[in-house]
């Protein structure tokens, strides 16, 4: 009989059972109440989106088999921190057209394909922070030891991250995880890179999306160039003198203002036996965000928790000004979430794009607010930059999504 055969979920996620599952996902179109219609990069494979119980899940359909296998890698990819999608299970069915296995992967909110950024009206300043994404997701996989197989622009989805962009893995189908990696095979993947991110620019070349000046070949040099540098710059090993254990804490200093928690420096005597050898094992990227989510619990991408970390330090520093008496991080953090960042939210709440997370509106706001405070020359404060970010900038993405028009990002 056509249907469900077998699912394998994580505890917590719902059971899926009244889902159509005779059908192939690529005939659900009228079949399935759930169903969402959100933009969807390139796809080899059917996906489809659904808004089941609260929230939005990507089901892939698949070989028989094949879902089960992406499902282990991206676990174990989550368990290392890597940005990735977040996978809840995986799903047997037999349809009319035989066996199948359907992926689950929560939705990434708030996400973006590459062509929905080459299509925005900052596709230049886009371009940029693209390099930067692309670069910094390769590295930080590669540090876990994971061979991604198949890099490109369409199995990577986009989140704006204050003023730069966070890439994220969307497609583990092809992926390996080792050890380490050993330097054929991350040349192997970057090789590949080029030449996937160059066939994907050629194709939105032909289809009038990029101008004809678009440096298409160059492209994947450039992110190879960026990756290159990062990667040089954390696995630097420095010799120092055993009289400076203070550039012990300078390196990890360093690491962690990239993003980059330092999980362990091995230091080693060198041959002569005068000088110490440093090396530093990182982990992941979410130095700044896991410190500010400690903190007081307000999620938020690296880079976002990097400007929020900096103005929760200048509000401290300036309370211990005002009180003459030095106070933690913890209570000025707590100081800076009840009266900066709470009522900034409440009063941007109702203007609030639906495709941008709050505290990426957030952040916006604070650069509406330097930029004011600059013509100004003085601090204009959070409940005036609010207000006139509202007026100046929301109230006309309102109006454009109104009519139909792709909203332009917030930021003057
Ligand atoms: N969890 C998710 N959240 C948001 N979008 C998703 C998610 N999963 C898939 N997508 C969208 O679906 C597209 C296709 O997904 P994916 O790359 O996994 O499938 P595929 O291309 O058919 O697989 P493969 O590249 O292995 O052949 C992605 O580019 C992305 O736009
Ligand atoms: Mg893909």
């Amino acid at each position: 009989m056509a249907g469900f055969i077998s699912s394998s979920l994580r505890p917590g996620s719902p059971s899926f059972l009244d889902l159509p599952w005779a059908l192939p996902v690529g005939q659900w179109v009228g079949q399935c109440a759930y169903l969402e219609p959100l933009p969807i990069g390139l796809t080899r494979h059917p996906v489809v989106f659904i808004h089941y119980q609260e929230a939005l899940y990507a089901l892939k359909e698949l070989p028989p088999g094949l879902a089960e296998k992406e499902y282990q890698l991206l676990r174990q990819m989550k368990e290392q921190h890597l940005p990735t999608v977040d996978p809840i299970g995986h799903v047997q069915v037999k349809t009319a057209q035989g066996e199948a296995s359907i992926l689950i992967t929560r939705y990434l909110e708030y996400s973006m394909p590459y062509q929905a950024l080459f299509a925005s009206p900052d596709r230049d300043r886009h371009r940029d922070l693209l390099l930067d994404a692309m670069a910094s997701l390769l590295v930080q996989l590669h540090l876990a030891g994971v061979y991604w197989g198949d890099c490109s622009l369409s199995n990577t989805l986009f989140r704006r991250d204050a003023g730069t962009l966070q890439a994220y893995l969307v497609d583990a189908e092809t992926s390996e995880i080792h050890p380490t990696l050993s330097e054929s095979l991350r040349s192997y993947e970057l090789d590949v890179m080029e030449e996937n991110v160059c066939g994907a620019l050629a194709d939105l070349m032909a289809s009038g999306l990029i101008p004809a000046s678009y440096p298409v070949i160059e492209t994947g040099a450039y992110i190879r160039e960026r990756y290159e540098r990062l990667w040089a710059e954390i696995n630097r090993e420095e010799v120092l003198d055993a009289q400076q254990p203070y550039r012990v804490q300078e390196r990890i200093r360093a690491l962690n203002q990239l993003g980059f928690s330092v999980d362990e420096v091995v230091l080693q005597r060198t041959p002569d036996g005068d000088k110490l050898r440093m090396r530093a094992v990182v982990t992941d990227r979410h130095f700044h965000r896991e410190l500010l989510h400690s903190l007081t619990g307000v999620d938020a991408e690296d880079r976002q928790a990097e400007q929020i970390m900096n103005e929760i330090q200048e509000l401290r520093a300036r309370l211990m000004q005002q009180q003459n008496r030095s106070m933690p991080v913890s209570v000025a953090a707590w100081r800076w979430l009840q009266e900066l960042y709470q009522p900034s939210l409440e009063r941007l709440k109702p203007w609030r794009p639906e495709d941008t997370h709050p505290t990426q509106l957030y952040c916006q706001m604070l650069e509406h607010k330097w930029f004011l405070s600059e013509k100004a020359q003085q601090d204009v404060g959070h409940e005036t930059s609010a207000l006139d970010y509202i007026e100046t900038v929301l109230k006309s993405v309102s109006g454009a999504r109104d009519l139909n028009v792709i909203p332009i990002e917030g930021t003057p």
